[in-house]
């Protein structure tokens, strides 16, 4: 018998909240970036399965606005994981065929990193095998106000006329213009919030929870939730074919 065609319901998009490196290293009387060190890993593991599950698309929330309360140490270490993952996998990604970019407000980013995000960016520009999005100093309700900033100085440029402001207008100012919007959204280590990710471009994605801590997501975790996506029904507000 010929395997089903559920292609349609599998998800193409998919955002993940990777929670719970702290809880992770702590357990194990490790500091914070152990834990960090450790999902980093993961990210990569992520990133190799992606293709082989038929995600065209995968965004990752790794540093918010409201990061910066952290220790002044912890953030440092974050940063430093940011520069070396990006050193370190440039090469890789490039062969393998992702497209890496970066949604979120850079300017408040060291300009070392700032550059070599703008280089990678530069690297990986012809790839299209899995778009890979890593959210730094990224915050929804951030990212809306400049996309509304940049709307206001096309107005008073004279480019737009106010009437012309639509929601694909909206979009295309957003970081993630001319990305599809997320299909799926996954949030690790129990906690059932949105923590201000995506709020525009998550208005009609599945959401799945897990308990377990991000250091501890495999790829067979991920080839489950993506199995349960394909099976619940996605009716974008209308009414069911029956
Ligand atoms: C949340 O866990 C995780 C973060 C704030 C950082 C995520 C960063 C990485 C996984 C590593 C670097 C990323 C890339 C793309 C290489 P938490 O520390 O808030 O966990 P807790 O709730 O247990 O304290």
């Amino acid at each position: 018998m010929a395997p089903r065609d559920t292609s349609s319901y599998y998800p193409l998009h998919v955002a993940i909240i990777m929670d719970g490196n702290g809880r992770w290293a702590t357990q194990r009387g490790q500091p914070r970036l152990f834990g960090h060190r450790r999902g980093g890993e993961r990210v990569r593991e992520i990133v190799e399965a992606c293709p082989r599950l038929g995600i065209t698309h995968l965004t990752v929330y790794a540093f918010s606005t409201e990061n910066w309360k952290r220790s002044t140490e912890e953030v440092l270490g974050l940063m430093s994981l940011l520069r070396s993952y990006i050193q370190r996998e440039a090469e890789r990604l490039r062969a393998e065929g992702v497209r890496l970019r970066f949604i979120g407000d850079r300017t408040r980013l060291d300009s070392r990193l700032q550059r070599l995000m703008a280089g990678i960016e530069k690297l990986t520009a012809g790839n299209d095998r899995l778009h890979l999005t890593v959210a730094i100093n990224y915050g929804g309700r951030n990212e809306i106000v400049r996309a509304v900033r940049r709307l206001a100085r096309a107005v008073a440029r004279g480019e737009l006329r106010a009437e012309e402001i639509d929601e694909e207008a909206f979009s295309a100012r957003l970081d993630t213009a001319g990305l599809p919007d997320p299909d799926l959204v996954i949030r690790t280590s129990g906690e059932m919030r949105v923590s201000n990710y995506l709020p525009w471009q998550t208005t009609y994605a599945e959401f799945e929870f897990t308990g377990t801590l991000w250091p501890d997501f495999s790829a067979d975790e991920l080839a489950d939730i993506v199995d349960r996506f394909a099976r619940r029904e996605r009716r974008y507000g209308a009414v069911s074919a029956g």
